[in-house]
């Protein structure tokens, strides 16, 4: 048995408002959280999913780690967007040999992209559907997107020993930290600032993901045209500060409204659950991410969909020394290290 320092992960967010890191490390009881960073990214440089000044979001990666003092070059990142395909699929009961070769056909059936431009995965959910079928979990990644990745990571001289989904990065978290209900359905969303990842999850199975273009972003954008101020007073209004000349009974007005436009968003997308297997119904809200601290939206999903809604905190069963932290602890944080902690968990070693 070796004792002593265990190497660590280091998972890293790369989102277009915030890049995110942190560093876990597995101890004897669990997992201990050693350092973390967030720095964030001026707009311009990733647009809707398209990384355009490489060079900012690469000097913007660097100086985070060096601030952060990461000595370790090697992290666990994550692709997600409009470049990643996951679906349940079903095909011939074959053997995982079997099926990896066999993999490619049946994407064909199922990904609207060129196969032979795009990284596939998969994983056997049900081994034996009966009629000699099996269900399958496709993931099916645009070698585009996952190249443009690979390549920031390469340009801040880091090297990825694992690139995840994003959505089941979040689901690693959820699943580390909380107990994971049976028979339920639970719908982990994750909003960011560009967009909004919905995972319908049961038993540790992504049933159904949707990417829905509502997110930070747009209440920003709400904000700043329904009340007349600036893109800082909007961000200060987000973050809960007071802003001069906007009352609170407008500032309630218009988190209110988009709080309703998400909550429709969200109920769209349940009538693709219903279809997508035996008219399940979603039981419970698991919110993260920057966006998942809007004011009053957590309050609204719960009234509309009158089911559990709760804002997800990735580091209730990890062991972290609070001094890192500082006097602003961990509230308004954790939520935003979702994914970064879903990745920084993973076992690459
Ligand atoms: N304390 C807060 N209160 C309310 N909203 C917040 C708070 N902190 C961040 N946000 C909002 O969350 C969003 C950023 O969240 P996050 O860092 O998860 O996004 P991102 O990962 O950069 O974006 P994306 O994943 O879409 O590329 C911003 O739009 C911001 O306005
Ligand atoms: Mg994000």
């Amino acid at each position: 048995m070796v004792f002593g320092k265990k190497a660590a992960t280091v998972g890293l967010d790369i989102g277009s408002s915030h890049i995110k890191m942190v560093e876990i490390q597995k101890t004897g009881k669990g997992f201990s959280l050693s350092n973390y960073g967030m720095v964030p990214l001026l707009p311009e440089a990733i647009v809707e999913g398209e990384i355009m000044d490489r060079t900012l979001v690469i000097d913007t990666i660097k100086n985070l780690f060096e601030t952060r003092k990461i000595k370790s070059n090697e992290v666990v990142s994550s692709v997600s967007g409009r470049g990643v395909i996951v679906k349940r699929i079903t095909m011939d009961k074959l053997k995982e040999q079997e099926a990896r070769e066999r993999i490619k056909w049946e994407a064909e059936q199922h990904v609207p992209f060129d196969i032979s431009d795009v990284t596939l995965d998969f994983q056997i959910l049900n081994p034996d559907l009966g009629n000699n079928q099996m269900e399958v979990l496709l993931v099916a990644a645009k070698n585009e997107t996952v190249n443009a990745q690979l390549d920031l990571l390469s340009g801040a001289g880091l090297n990825p020993v694992a690139m995840d989904y994003g959505a089941f990065a979040v689901q690693n978290a959820y699943e580390a930290n909380y107990d994971v209900p049976a028979e339920e359905i639970v719908a982990l969303v994750h909003i960011g600032a560009d967009s909004t990842n919905i995972n319908f999850v049961k038993a540790g199975v992504p049933y159904f993901t949707r990417d829905l273009p509502i997110a930070g972003n747009a209440c920003l954008q709400l904000i700043q045209k329904n009340l007349g101020i600036s893109y800082d007073q909007a961000s200060e209004l987000i973050r809960g500060e007071a802003v001069s000349d906007v009352s609170s009974d407008s500032s309630a007005s218009v988190f209110n409204s988009f709080a309703e436009d998400f909550a429709s968003s969200i109920e769209r997308t349940l009538s693709f659950l219903a279809m997508s297997g035996g008219g399940e119904r979603m039981s419970r809200v698991v919110m993260s991410g920057g966006g998942a601290l809007i004011p009053s939206l957590h309050d609204h999903l719960k009234e509309r969909f009158g089911i559990p809604v709760e804002i997800a905190n990735p580091l209730q069963k990890i062991t972290y020394d609070p001094g890192l932290f500082g006097s602003s602890g961990t509230d308004k944080l954790a939520p935003i290290l979702m994914l970064a902690v879903g990745l920084g968990l993973r076992e690459v070693k």
